[in-house]
């Protein structure tokens, strides 16, 4: 969950490394540090407690700092509290070794212990100072390279790593290493860059190399060497990244979560394109690029949706939708759970994995757990080259661009729109869906990114709302079916950011303990989407308000008569109901957003989260 980077050229390093963790703090925020080379000069290491703004503060953005090598961290803690002492990076006892480290050590205990047993002294909490020791350590009693050391070093450590190591023996070069937590290189002619994510140097350059799980890098200026745990030298692919760099700009927005409200017409809109196919009747879904074939899809009888957070609230959605329309049974199961409970699998099942940064722990344990099992896999992913996009068997990219804000948003609309496109696929595959039903469902998915539109230009109705219940210490929020599942979604939004207490109930349930909290005054947002439970819900929402509740209620254009029950009410234009999430939520990402900035919260990093949850 922390932000990487590194720089070797023959420019000055720290402005380079401060630019690039500023783009990577979304991954953590709790401390942050540079260590830059000059030349055959000493490393100099600073740190600072809090946000990047204070390490750029005390090396007045970097330009203080001399030196044309250098390694930078962002820190969200695992082990030892975010602290100056524990921010990265950290030395080795005689500040031959210096690394930072993104991922978790599992057995830092045991190296600790083997190494105070030859006289290495610890001054930190952090479970990477024993990495950095273990280097230095197998580096002087072997008498061997760095990258026969850092070799050694991976064979004995267990757990995940991204690692960024520079060697005061070897001035001009930086080393990286992973196993199971990213780290990009990127190269020009006279730089060689390293970073957690695209973003951090996507404005010096554009070629990237993904360096695998278990691989090392040797970075010099303007040059990489790829190695495999032998040590031998290895070839690897340089991608050109076609992002729009101003995608990872804020680009006039107050803050990324808002813009990233606001790009979701055009995320949802080229999430869409990207798997339609002119048939010459119409348009039809074409999964071809994803790697799955019709045969497989019919082949399928159990769908296992497994994901976490909000990729899982897309996931309840799915199952809604799935279910209802192909008749084939999808269980949705939360990652973190699913890895270790092992259900029982059914071999011809599909494992479906979502995630917009395709680096999440669990849901990256949980592919691998489901492809031990013998089962196929198929990856909804946002980030090209992620670890889960490459370990899947089939892909299918959404095309969000780049999302910064820890609370998704736009990547949350664009899964949704893949699993439409998935349940239409297996509904046409098991002969459920006509052609004809199809060419209907695409016609209906094409004007989404337009009514997302319109709901957004009504947003000044929304940001009313929130400062009025700025102040809230909770808010409930209750639906049935696929309305329960966007209910989800919208709680967690509201929690993440404004830290609003939240819940999110089955309409239906309320009524089996959690109405007992409901007094004069709570807020309480019904969302009302799908007719057949129209009324159910509507039952449930007068229940809570002749309790006191205040009541929002969310529906599609033509419920006038919620008006008559609920307080203030919010209409979306109208859809087929099974798409109705897609427009349901996007008042409640602004409810949730607009509540945070009335609390003067920091909306694009909440305390103790951080984007990319590469620990379990
Ligand atoms: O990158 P992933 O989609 O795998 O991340 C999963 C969750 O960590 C993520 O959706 C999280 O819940 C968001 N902060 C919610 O806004």
């Amino acid at each position: 969950m922390c932000g990487i980077v590194g720089y070797i050229g023959n420019e000055q390093a720290a402005p380079i490394l401060l630019d690039g963790l500023a783009k990577l703090e979304y991954r953590g925020y709790d401390s942050s540090g540079i260590a830059v080379r000059d030349n055959n000069e000493d490393t100099v290491v600073i740190k600072a407690k809090g946000k990047l703004s204070e390490l750029a503060e005390k090396t007045d953005n970097g330009s203080a700092v001399k030196g044309c090598c250098g390694i930078g961290h962002t820190r969200w803690a695992t082990h030892g509290a975010p602290s100056e002492t524990n921010a990265h990076p950290h030395v080795s006892n005689d500040r031959s070794v210096i690394a930072v480290h993104n991922g978790i050590i599992e057995n830092h205990t045991e190296i600790r212990e083997k190494l105070l047993r030859q006289g290495y002294v610890f001054r930190t909490q952090t479970d990477t100072e024993a990495v950095v020791n273990l280097i230095d350590y197998y580096y002087k009693k072997y008498n061997i390279g760095p990258i026969d050391a850092i070799a050694k070093t991976m064979v004995r450590v267990r757990g995940s790593y991204a690692l960024a190591i520079m060697f005061s023996d070897y001035p001009g070069e930086i080393y990286v290493a992973r196993k199971d937590s990213p780290l990009i290189v990127g190269i020009t002619e006279n730089a060689a860059y390293t970073a957690s994510d695209v973003p951090a140097i996507l404005n010096r350059t554009r070629q990237v190399y993904y360096i695998g799980n278990l691989e090392m890098g040797r970075l010099t200026a303007g040059n990489v060497e790829f190695y495999n745990l032998d040590g031998d030298l290895i070839e690897k692919e340089l991608t050109t990244i076609d992002w729009d760099a101003a995608a990872a700009e804020k680009g006039g927005y107050e803050h990324f979560m808002l813009k990233e409200i606001h790009e979701q017409p055009k995320a949802v809109r080229d999430t869409l394109h990207a798997y339609l196919k002119e048939n010459g009747k119409g348009n039809t879904v074409n999964l071809e690029k994803t790697g799955i074939s019709e045969e497989e899809i019919r082949a399928c009888s159990q769908l296992y949706i497994v994901a976490c957070g909000s990729a899982s609230h897309v996931g309840y959605t799915a199952q809604y939708i799935i279910e209802d329309m192909c008749r084939i049974p999808v269980r949705v199961e939360m990652a973190s759970e699913f890895r270790y409970r092992r259900p029982p699998l059914v071999r011809d099942g599909l494992v479906v994995i979502i995630s917009q940064s395709g680096e999440t722990a669990d849901s990256l344990a949980a592919l691998r757990h489901a492809k031990e099992e013998g089962l196929k896999t198929l990856a909804i992913v946002n980030v090209i080259g992620s670890t889960i996009a490459r370990e899947a068997d089939y892909v299918m990219y959404t095309y969000a661009g780049p999302e910064i804000a820890v609370a998704t948003t736009k990547a949350y609309s664009c899964q949704l729109i893949a699993c439409y496109l998935l349940a239409i696929a297996f509904g046409k595959a098991r002969g459920l869906v006509t052609e004809e039903c199809v060419s209907e469902y695409l016609e209906e998915l094409e004007t989404l990114p337009d009514k997302i539109a319109r709901i957004l230009e009504d947003k000044e109705r929304i940001q009313w709302f929130a400062s009025k219940f700025a102040n809230a210490q909770d808010a409930f929020f209750i639906g049935r079916g696929i309305d329960y599942a966007v209910c989800m979604e919208g709680s967690l939004k509201m929690k993440e950011v404004s830290y609003v207490h939240t819940e999110a109930y089955a309409a239906g349930e309320l009524k089996h303990g959690t109405i007992s909290l409901i007094e004069k005054g709570t807020l309480v947002i019904g969302v009302l989407t799908q007719s057949e439970i129209y009324e159910k819900t509507l039952s449930n929402m007068v229940e809570v308000k002749s309790r006191g509740g205040y009541l929002m209620g969310l529906t599609m254009s033509g419920n006038f008569n919620l008006e008559e029950t609920a307080d203030f009410t919010v209409f979306v234009p109208k859809t087929d109901e099974l798409f109705a999430a897609s427009l349901a939520v996007i008042p409640l990402q602004l409810l949730g957003y607009y509540i945070a900035v009335a609390r003067g919260q920091d909306v694009d990093k909440p305390r103790n989260l951080a984007k990319s949850v590469t620990v379990e």
